[in-house]
This record gives C-alpha cells, sequence and structure tokens, in this order.
C-alpha cells in the first residue's frame, strides 16, 4: 500500500499566482477541496494580516506560499516547479493611478510573460490558465444595442489609446496582457487557456471587502462616487455585467480539467444595466431604499456578454442574479457594512 507520504507525493499539484486576491484565495480553497496540493504566491509573505486567510485555507490540504513579484522572472520557477496546471491571476490594478502606462501597463504584461517563461521551463506543467478580464473584450466604438459580445470580441486599444477615457489603463493592461500571452504561448507550445470574468461578486475569503463587490453593491450602500463608477462602466463597457466569485472559480478549474477547452472562455452570470439593476434591488431588498430614477440614463444595455461557449462545453453556472446579490448583502451585513 502506499504510504501517506507517496500519496501526498503523487496528488496533482497546481500553483496559483497571486494568492491574496479575491478570487485566487478562493480558488485555492476550491482547489484543496478537490484533493489539490497548491503552492502560491504573493508579494509579501511576512504580511500576516494580508496573508491571514491563506494561513486558514492550510487546515484543508496541502498549501505552500512563496515570494513572488510579477516582474521578477526568476521568482516564479520554484512555486512553478512540479506543478502540472498554473493559475496566473495577479495583476496590478490602480484606478486612481497618473501613471496607467508605468503602474497598470507594463508590469502586467511583464507579468504575464514572466509567468509564462518559467512554466516553459518547467516541464511538468500541462496548461496554463491566465485571467483576463471582460474589460479585454468589450470595449469598442460600436453603436446600438442589444450586440451579442464573444471570445472572438477584442477591446479596441487604439481607442483607449487615443481617448483614453477614465480608467482606460486597467483594460489596456488586460487587453495587451492578454495578447502577449496568446503571442508567447503560441511561439512556445505553451497550452495557454484565458478565463474571462465580468465584475465579480460575493462572499470573499479575504480581510478586507473587495472593490469589485463594492462597486457591484455600490447602489445598495448609497455609495454616490461608486455610483458614478457603476455608470461609468455600463457606458465604457457597453453593460454591467455581473458572476458569482464561486462560479468564476469553478469555471477556472473547469477549463484546467476539461481535456478538449481551448482558447478563451468568457464566464459571465448575468447582464444588466444600471437602472435595470436599480429595479431589481429596489423591489427584492426595500429596506435599502435603492434610488430607481436615472433620467435618461439607458436602462437598455448596448451589449450583453455570451457564456455560450464556456456552457456549450459543459459548464454550467450555479448561481444567478437572486442568488448573487442575497449572498453578498449577507456578507456584506457580516462586514459590517450593510444594516439589516
Ligand atoms: N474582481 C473582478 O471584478 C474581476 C473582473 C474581471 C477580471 N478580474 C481579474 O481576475 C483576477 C483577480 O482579480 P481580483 O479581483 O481577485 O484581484 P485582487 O483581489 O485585486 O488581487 C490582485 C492580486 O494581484 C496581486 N498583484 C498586484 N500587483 C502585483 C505585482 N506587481 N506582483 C505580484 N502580485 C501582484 C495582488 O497581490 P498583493 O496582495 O501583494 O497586492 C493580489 O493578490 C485579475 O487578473 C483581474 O484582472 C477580476
Amino acid at each position: 500500500m502506499a504510504s501517506i507520504e507517496n500519496q501526498m507525493e503523487n496528488k496533482k499539484k497546481a500553483c496559483v499566482i497571486g494568492g491574496t486576491g479575491f478570487v485566487a484565495s478562493l480558488l485555492i480553497k476550491q482547489l484543496l477541496q478537490k484533493g489539490y496540493a497548491v503552492n502560491t504566491t504573493v508579494r509579501n509573505p511576512d504580511n500576516l494580516k494580508k496573508i491571514s486567510h491563506l494561513l486558514a485555507l492550510k487546515s484543508l490540504g496541502e498549501l505552500k506560499i512563496f515570494r513572488a513579484e510579477l516582474t521578477v522572472e526568476e521568482d516564479f520557477d520554484a512555486p512553478i516547479a512540479g506543478c502540472e496546471l498554473v493559475f496566473q491571476l495577479a495583476t496590478p490594478v490602480n484606478f486612481a493611478s497618473e501613471d496607467p502606462e508605468n503602474d497598470m501597463i507594463k508590469p502586467a504584461i511583464k507579468g504575464v510573460l514572466n509567468v509564462l517563461k518559467a512554466c516553459s521551463k518547467a516541464k511538468q506543467v500541462k496548461r496554463v490558465i491566465l485571467t483576463s478580464s471582460a474589460a479585454a473584450v468589450t470595449i469598442n466604438q460600436l453603436n446600438g444595442t442589444g450586440l451579442v459580445m464573444d471570445e472572438t470580441n477584442w477591446t479596441d486599444i487604439e481607442f483607449l489609446n487615443t481617448a483614453k477615457p477614465p480608467t482606460w489603463g486597467y483594460p489596456a493592461s488586460k487587453t495587451l496582457a492578454e495578447k502577449a500571452a496568446w503571442k508567447f504561448a503560441e511561439e512556445n507550445h505553451i497550452n495557454l487557456i484565458t478565463l474571462i470574468p465580468t465584475l465579480t461578486v460575493g462572499p470573499s475569503l479575504t480581510p478586507d471587502i473587495p472593490p469589485s463587490v463594492g462597486l457591484a453593491t455600490c447602489l445598495i450602500t448609497g455609495n454616490d462616487f461608486l455610483i458614478n463608477g457603476l455608470k461609468g462602466m455600463q457606458m465604457l463597457s457597453g453593460s454591467i455585467s455581473i458572476t458569482h466569485v464561486e462560479d468564476i472559480c469553478r469555471a477556472h478549474i473547469f477549463v484546467a480539467e476539461k481535456e478538449s477547452a481551448s482558447g478563451r472562455y468568457i464566464c459571465c452570470g448575468h447582464n444588466t444595466s444600471v437602472p435595470e439593476l436599480a429595479k431589481f434591488l429596489n423591489k427584492r431588498y426595500p429596506q435599502y431604499k435603492v434610488p430607481t430614477e436615472f433620467n435618461d440614463f439607458p436602462s437598455k444595455t448596448k451589449l450583453i456578454v455570451s457564456s455560450e461557449k464556456l456552457i456549450k462545453e459543459g459548464f454550467s453556472f450555479k448561481y444567478g442574479v437572486e442568488e448573487i446579490y442575497d449572498q453578498t448583502v449577507e456578507y456584506l451585513k457580516t462586514k459590517g457594512a450593510l444594516k439589516n
């Protein structure tokens, strides 16, 4: 009979880059629950408060934490060694940046390439899953309503570079990093898949409430700055498209394990607009008095983000918009960010 040590050695091993994050920490939890041994990277393993939720996950299985900075190539060799699957989720996010080129775009591209270089050196890596974003798909100068965006669509980088709309650096960084990843993977024969989530919502393991949860719930919390941000998101991206974080993590593992999977996969649970979402929230949670008057702000979305390819591959979403918000509202209450 195999000893426990042998059994441990035979476990499938996955590496999650950027483990402290909202999505990554839940992905690690799901991988451990599925029996994977997990290596993860964080920028500062000495910051015990920031990694407290990862330390707590060690009770679920074999989890090793490594130090890695996206812009330092050699940081990724040790955590990726021996892993069959590599999930790259880390990305610099600074919406208030005055220098998006150096704060987001360059490090995002360099980081993705550094991770892929380490993967091509490590012989055991079978597949790499890069977390992209709907922000790399939906931003364009098309007009109309009801357009359907799928994996063939790419954000118009020329438009972002010339018009520089507010927050342009983030979508530019995600688009250029994903494009660089595809080029490197093709040239170096890496089995790459990109998973493309929309605005991510749901309970988080992280010590702080994630920014995307704050944005998606601003109509309930009444944060005017974020409500303007949400409107800006609809104007730039063409819709408010939201997904439960658990479904996003399940989709990462699904495309990683599914032999036939290839290319890009959009993962979107629900498409809506600010006025439509406000109406839904006002009715479902009357106690929060969500405003429903938006004057001439469009309640019909310019586009919807389609997950048809992921669903055709065999994935099914667990959470619709009701459950997404019910769970998130309960989560915000436990964090003291919402009253009953
Ligand atoms: N949340 C959403 O709504 C959403 C939607 C679509 C796509 N995505 C994508 O999904 C992924 C995860 O998103 P998230 O919301 O979970 O992000 P998050 O909570 O902000 O986590 C981002 C992670 O990136 C790491 N990171 C940032 N700069 C780094 C650097 N220079 N070197 C190493 N690590 C660095 C951070 O590490 P530290 O802890 O050290 O700061 C953190 O762990 C990202 O790729 C994001 O673009 C997210």
